[in-house]
This record gives structure tokens, C-alpha cells and sequence, in this order.
């Protein structure tokens, strides 16, 4: 079965939006895929220090990374699952990035520039933002930070899943927007 990675940065839990919308989707790729999850919830992570940069460059990483970032270059599919944070998502999804941002294991370089070992061909993007910031917009980050990655790394083409202006709905507009965005999600599941 092909392996599918989801990186998941609900942080507020049971309460999240994002995580109502992604749940049924990664529910229907379970039937094709085999998901492994990374809950960065529950992984305590720090950015790279200057202690840890120099480990780094003396070739020690930490093991849960390399392992995250072997599992992360052999998927066959990712999904992000990140609430809108700071016109972009919450900073422990750019720490993950970093500790698995491995010369040789998620990128490499050929002499002129870096390119990416991932095997991945389609990442998609769940997310839900409070303002009225449709996708593509420059105010969203999340999609275009993405994007850059995948060029780092060569995922593939990204494809964002999102609702907006869930912060200035009424209560039975954000259930339509879960609904009808849910819906967008597991239709897209169909030939991801
Ligand atoms: C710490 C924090 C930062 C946020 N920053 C933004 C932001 O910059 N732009 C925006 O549109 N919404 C922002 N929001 C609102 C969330 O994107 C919005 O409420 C979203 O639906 C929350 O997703 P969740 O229910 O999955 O946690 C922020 C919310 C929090 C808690």
C-alpha cells in the first residue's frame, strides 16, 4: 500500500475547525493509503539553536528527526493540516520543516543548486482561516510557503483545502463553510 504522511498542527484539539474538515478526508485516503501521522501537538520541538546547529553539523541529528525525515522523502502523499496563524500556520509546523530539512535525506544539491529527494508527487493543504483571506491572496503564506518547499524538497504540486472568514461567520454560516469545504476535501481525495 502507498504510505501517506499527515502533519497535523490542530492546536486547539477537539475544538478545531481545521481538524473537522481534515478528519473525514483523511478518513476516505485511508482506504487507498496507509497513514502515518506526526500530532506536532504532542512532539515537544524547539528551532535549531546554536547548540543544536552544531550538532547538527557535526553529523549528529536528533533520531526522531531523521527518522521523520526518511518517512517524510519515502511518502508517497502528504497532507498539512494547520490552522491560519499569523497569515501563515502556527510556527511549530516551520520547526518541523526545519528539523527534517536534511542534506542527503530530503534535499541534496548538484553542484549548481539544491534539489529535492522526496518521492511525493501531491501535498494537500488543509487549513481554515479567521479573516476573509481566500487562497492565493498575498495576505496567505500557507499555500505559497508550501509551495517553496515542495521546490526545496520536490513534493509535487500543492493543493490548498480551505474555508475563511470563519471568524466573522455567524454560527450556521461556519458549519455551511466545514460542510461544503469537508465535502471539497474528500472529492479532491477521490484522485489525490
Ligand atoms: C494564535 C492565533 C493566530 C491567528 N492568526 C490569524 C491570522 O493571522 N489571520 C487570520 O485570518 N486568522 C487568524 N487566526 C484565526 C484562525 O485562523 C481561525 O479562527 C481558524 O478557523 C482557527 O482554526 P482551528 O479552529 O482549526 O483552530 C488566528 C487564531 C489564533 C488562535
Amino acid at each position: 500500500m502507498k504510505k501517506l504522511v499527515v502533519i497535523d498542527a490542530c492546536i486547539r484539539g477537539e475544538e478545531s475547525r481545521t481538524r473537522r474538515i481534515a478528519e473525514p478526508v483523511i478518513e476516505t485516503l485511508s482506504k487507498r493509503y496507509e497513514i502515518i501521522r506526526y500530532d506536532l501537538t504532542k512532539m515537544p520541538m524547539e528551532p535549531l539553536t546554536p547548540a543544536t546547529y552544531a550538532e547538527r553539523v557535526a553529523g549528529n541529528v536528533p533520531a526522531w528527526a531523521l527518522e521523520a525525515a526518511r518517512t517524510v522523502a519515502e511518502a508517497d502523499r502528504i497532507v498539512v493540516v494547520a490552522p491560519f496563524w499569523d497569515m501563515s500556520f502556527p510556527a511549530v509546523v516551520k520547526v518541523f520543516f526545519e528539523h527534517l530539512s536534511l542534506f542527503d535525506v530530503t534535499f541534496t544539491d548538484n553542484g549548481r543548486t539544491c534539489v529535492g529527494l522526496c518521492k511525493c508527487e501531491k501535498v494537500m493543504y488543509i487549513t481554515t482561516r479567521g479573516m476573509n483571506i481566500p487562497t492565493g491572496d498575498s495576505r496567505e503564506q500557507g499555500t505559497s510557503y508550501l509551495q517553496a518547499l515542495s521546490r526545496l524538497w520536490d513534493l509535487g504540486v500543492v493543493l490548498t483545502v480551505a474555508a475563511w472568514n470563519m471568524d466573522y461567520s455567524t454560527p450556521e454560516e461556519i458549519e455551511e463553510k466545514i460542510d461544503s469545504t469537508t465535502r471539497f476535501g474528500i472529492r479532491l481525495a477521490a484522485t489525490f
